[in-house]
């Protein structure tokens, strides 16, 4: 398996391989690869590994394997939903299977690819969705980076920017830059610049002052998990945006596909928030210098949850949900 190493960029475009399960559950913890729809896709393709590596004589014997593997890459990392959903669909195409055993290597590797190929159709039909949201002239505060880096190709809330511009609409994005791993500054800007969209990086306590200045018609971000109530659980300092977006009175728009909706969390206040080691918040240096007093320490939830009433809607691959978020969303996903 292949990935963008994207701790490596802006400063370079690298690419890793992988060829165990356990460096591909590696790769994820150590965000290598992040992103929810991306980390989902990537777990499919650490089963598929896992299968043509595995010695087994019989179908339940591999299964059992298959299993091991998806609690490995299942706990990489804890809140985006479509890690285990991916993986969950998979193991299910798996334990139906009633062929032998070298067939069943061959299939788990056929439904990664297809997991991978449909998150790119999803996408771009999310995308188009979302565009038609945004106006000619528009400035759009985006939060971490929610391109095709973060999907198989395309992206959710920078898909829908990027299918904007493409359909000649002019548009302009301040970058949040995304405290503590800055996604926004150093995923995000490389994407818009290699799109061609005009875009500003700005420090996440900016958003607010842009918002009452009233020069952000539109906020948008994606979303990691998403409750059965339309709370959004996404990257930190994704609920400080809207909060000022919905004093300002600008719409914020989570923009995710339906892998990402989790209807067995009645609100959000019950997802799994990861926590993740300080050192990315007390490593940043000024002038070579540690920012931070050398025995500081420090809180790093990588998620908070934006309850649904800050949210004018959700754009999924089927359409625009809009509130009454239970109703309408538990209606989306049934298709
Ligand atoms: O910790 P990350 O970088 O994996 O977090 C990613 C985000 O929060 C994205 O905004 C999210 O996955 C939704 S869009 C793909």
């Amino acid at each position: 398996l292949k990935l963008i190493d994207q701790r490596r960029l802006p400063a370079s475009l690298e690419l890793v391989s992988l060829s165990e399960v356990k460096e591909v559950s590696e790769a994820i913890r150590q965000m290598v690869v992040r992103g929810a729809p991306a980390i989902g896709a990537t777990a499919g393709f650490g089963l598929a590994i896992a299968a043509a590596q595995s010695e087994a004589s019989t179908r339940e014997k591999l299964i059992g394997e298959l299993d091991s593997a998806a609690a490995l890459l299942r706990a990489a990392r804890p809140t985006a939903a479509n890690l285990e959903w991916a993986l969950e669909r998979i193991m299910h195409i798996a334990r139906d299977f009633r062929g032998d055993v070298a067939d069943l290597r061959g299939l788990v590797l056929k439904a990664a690819q297809d997991l991978a190929d449909q998150d790119v159709e999803t996408n771009q039909r999310m995308a188009r969705f979302g565009a038609s949201l945004i106006e000619d002239g528009d400035t759009i505060i985006h939060h971490c980076n929610t391109g095709a880096l973060a999907a198989v190709d395309w992206g959710t809330a920078l898909g829908a920017i990027r299918m904007a511009h493409e359909q000649g609409k002019r548009v302009h994005v301040l970058v949040d830059e995304t405290r503590p791993r800055l996604q926004g500054a150093r995923l995000t800007a490389w994407e818009l610049e290699r799109l061609g969209i005009p875009y500003e990086i700005i420090t996440d306590g900016m958003a607010g002052y842009f918002l009452r200045k009233g020069e952000a018609q539109k906020v948008m971000f994606g979303a990691d998990r998403i409750a059965a109530n339309g709370d959004v659980v996404n990257k930190i300092g994704t609920y400080m945006l809207a909060l000022a977006a919905r004093e300002s009175r600008v719409p914020a728009y989570a923009v995710a596909p339906t892998s990402t909706v989790d209807l067995s969390l009645a609100q959000g206040s019950e997802a799994p928030i990861e926590e993740r080691d300080p050192s990315e918040v007390l490593g940043i240096q000024i002038a070579g210098e540690a920012a931070a007093p050398l025995r500081a320490r420090a809180r790093n939830p990588a998620f908070d949850v934006t309850p649904h009433r800050l949210l004018a809607g959700i754009v999924t691959e089927k359409g625009l949900v809009r509130p009454p978020f239970r109703e309408n969303l538990a209606r989306t996903s049934a298709g």
